[in-house]
């Protein structure tokens, strides 16, 4: 009897201890478990600034709706889409584009577009297995004098963008074959300060980088401009906004109203009619669209010559008219216009400093989808090219990285 009633009491016993044993176990995990979470989202909070909630190297879903881009532009267009009749057809079109360093050599600019409004069908784009890529397009005279720099800024990111230059049609000379500008330059045509012959350059930009389907954000740069960030800032900036960065605004001035032509009416109404920087960045509906549009770029081209400006007229007054919603109305090319003179401030070598960088780079607060955000600007305008060695110096703390290290 009391050796039973020992056994009981031992059984219980033990029960009791596995079952605090077990207690104390299950407390331990989940107190890993919370410090874990905690420590967790500590590092999220810390490694992403507010501009980027969704931190996104290599977005698996397209964050564009695609669908309408081929039946609707938004635009009437005398281009007529033609009709896909066989994939092999299709196949012909896009033979061409850059699926290696090779660009295409088709100078007609109504054909570059015809394959650029063709080349990606929904079925493509919709898949979502492409990993999207910023078309970075630079309007160049001849050789980018910067270039050593944009060098640094795209190494190692390879097949997270393209590039594209369009030149004088004088221009013949090719960077080396190990450059990242290697073979990189389109079809192109004379361009005159100040006319039409300059956002004529834009479009054939914008069509040939279109031809590349992977290609999502679209920017356009000058010969005169810099990266203030490293490419995954810049990557994930343009890749995960939801509007895009074209300079927009309604100036009372002469230099902005005053250069409205009542001509353009009624497509075009004094209302309508905005001022931007020339430099913008769009998305692919965006650009699409500026390609397509047949309806106002004539009356542009027409009734806006000097002292009006095409360039910095035309995009921020179609965007403005087509899809106002999609802008954010402010450019990401930072300029210096506190001179007050016609052209903004030219950086030379004396004026390089990282303090000039970092002002660039904190220069305010922003909207960004939707919230409030410390950058404003990706790149920044003008540098002289001897501003280039300067510059270079500056790598490791304007791209983050410590090139005595990676080298
Ligand atoms: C469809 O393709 C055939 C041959 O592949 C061609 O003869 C015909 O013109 C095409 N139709 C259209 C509408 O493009
Ligand atoms: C690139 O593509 C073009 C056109 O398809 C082809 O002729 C050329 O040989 C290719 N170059 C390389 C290096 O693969
Ligand atoms: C642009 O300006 C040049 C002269 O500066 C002129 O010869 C040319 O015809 C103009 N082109 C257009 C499209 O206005
Ligand atoms: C940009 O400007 C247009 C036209 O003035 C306006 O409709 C739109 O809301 C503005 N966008 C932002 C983000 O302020
Ligand atoms: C940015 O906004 C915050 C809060 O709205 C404000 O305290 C700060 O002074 C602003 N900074 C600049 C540079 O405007
Ligand atoms: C890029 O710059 C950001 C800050 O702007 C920094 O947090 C990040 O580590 C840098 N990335 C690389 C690969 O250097
Ligand atoms: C880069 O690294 C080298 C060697 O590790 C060091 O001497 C140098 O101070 C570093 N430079 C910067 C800007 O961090």
């Amino acid at each position: 009897m009391t050796g039973f009633v020992r056994e009981f009491y031992s059984r219980i016993r033990r029960k009791f201890h596995i079952t605090i044993t077990s207690l104390f176990l299950l407390s331990m995990a989940s107190f890993v478990v919370l410090l874990g979470t905690f420590t967790f989202k500590l590092l999220v909070s810390e490694g992403s600034s507010p501009c980027f909630p969704r931190l996104n190297r290599f977005p698996t879903s397209m964050s564009y709706p695609y669908s309408y881009i081929l039946s609707n532009f938004g635009l009437p267009s005398s281009l007529p889409h033609p009709p896909f009749n066989s994939s092999l057809e299709l196949k012909t079109l896009i033979r061409a584009p850059d699926h290696n360093s090779t660009l295409h050599s088709v100078t007609d600019d109504q054909e570059v577009k015809r394959r650029a409004i063709v080349v990606c069908p929904n079925v493509i784009v919709s898949s979502g297995n492409t990993t999207p890529k910023v078309a970075f397009m630079f309007l160049s005279r001849g050789s980018l004098p910067l270039a050593p720099l944009w060098e640094k800024f795209f190494m190692g990111h390879e097949g997270l963008y393209s590039i594209y230059i369009h030149t004088s049609p004088k221009f013949v000379d090719e960077p080396p074959v190990t450059s990242v500008f290697y073979k990189r330059k389109i079809p192109s045509k004379p361009v005159q300060w100040g006319n039409a012959t300059m956002v004529d350059a834009e479009r054939r930009l914008l069509a040939n980088a279109l031809l590349d389907c992977a290609n999502e954000r679209f920017v356009l740069l000058s010969e005169t401009c810099i990266p203030v960030f490293n490419f995954t800032t810049v990557y994930n900036y343009l890749i995960n906004a939801k509007q895009s960065f074209i300079g927009s605004f309604d100036d009372p001035r002469p230099t902005g109203r005053g250069r409205y032509n009542k001509q353009m009416l009624p497509k075009v109404s004094l209302a309508d009619w905005r001022k931007g920087s020339q430099w913008f960045e769009v998305n692919r509906k965006l650009a699409l669209n500026i390609i397509s549009d047949e309806m106002y770029y004539p009356l542009f081209r027409n009734y806006c010559n000097p002292p009006c400006y095409v360039d910095e007229h035309y995009v921020s007054t179609l965007v403005n008219k087509i899809s106002p919603e999609l802008n954010t109305n402010r450019s990401i090319t930072w300029v210096d216009w506190t001179n007050g003179g016609p052209h903004p401030t030219q950086y030379e070598r004396k004026d390089v400093s990282m303090a000039l960088l970092e002002g660039i780079r904190q220069v305010s607060n922003c909207t960004y989808n939707g919230h409030t955000c410390s950058i404003c600007f990706l790149f920044a305008r003008k540098f002289h090219p001897n501003t280039l060695e300067s510059l270079l110096t500056m790598v490791p703390v304007l791209f983050g990285f410590n090139e005595s290290n990676t080298m």
